[in-house]
């Protein structure tokens, strides 16, 4: 596991419970959010030896599928901040016999720790929507920079669309108190990817818990 690279400064937010307690967070999300996973893996559909980077991975339900799907002769690259949750996907991995397809990283970009062009695809679930302003509209830049040129960028995000209204009223309110806890801020993912010049090849709008979750498939533009 490659070590982090830097603290971070004052302006970061205070991370959220569940990244400590990962254990709890692999339970909750499991059965829940498991059509989420399986609709990435398959608009995704990574070819045998694709290089595949998961940026914010938690405790590595998909990077398991991403690593049985890219084959022997793939590789895994998945990174996450926390310790816990990283721990936790190393263990997963290992237990399904593919700890040597995927290595794990400890580190909290924007800037990804990865030369530009390394790798076939990037995919992030859950992931963009918990970043501070500043570093969500960074790190899909950062994700066009180390994907090959006709690399494709894979995500899923609690959306802005498609939500149920009395359930985005109750989550808006959750939100605001128990930040700690809830702490995603819907955004509209394929305007964000088309802000970092990737063109939209599929997108596709789910429901998780009267939320509405995009799941896009980008390429870089022409
Ligand atoms: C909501 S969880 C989603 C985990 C996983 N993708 C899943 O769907 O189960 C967000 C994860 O991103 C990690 N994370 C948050 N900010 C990050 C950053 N800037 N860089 C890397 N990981 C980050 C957290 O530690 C946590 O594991």
């Amino acid at each position: 596991m490659k070590g982090d690279r830097r603290s971070r400064g004052p302006h970061r937010r205070q991370r959220p419970l569940y990244e400590r307690k990962g254990s709890l967070y692999d339970l909750a999300t499991a059965l829940p959010e498991r059509p989420v996973r399986e609709a990435v893996i398959a608009m995704l559909a990574p070819a045998p030896g694709d290089r595949v980077l998961e940026v914010g991975c938690g405790p590595g339900r998909l990077a398991v599928g991403l690593a049985q799907a890219v084959g022997p002769r793939g590789r895994v690259d998945a990174v996450d901040r926390s310790p816990q949750m990283l721990r936790r996907a190393a263990r997963r991995a290992a237990r399904a016999g593919l700890g040597a397809r995927v290595r794990f990283c400890l580190a909290e970009p924007p800037p990804l720790p990865y030369s530009a062009g390394e790798f076939d695809d990037v995919v992030m679930v859950f992931l963009l929507e918990t970043l501070p302003a500043e570093d969500a509209e960074l790190l899909p830049d950062e994700c066009r920079r180390v994907l090959s040129s006709c690399g494709r960028l894979c995500a899923a995000a609690v959306s802005e669309h498609g939500g149920f209204g009395p359930a985005v009223v109750l989550y808006q309110r959750l939100h605001a108190a128990f930040p700690q806890f809830i702490d995603c801020r819907p955004i509209c993912l394929r305007e964000r990817f088309a802000r970092s010049g990737f063109q939209t090849v599929q997108q596709r709008i789910m429901r998780l818990f009267g939320l509405g979750v995009e799941i896009v498939l980008a390429r870089p533009a022409d």
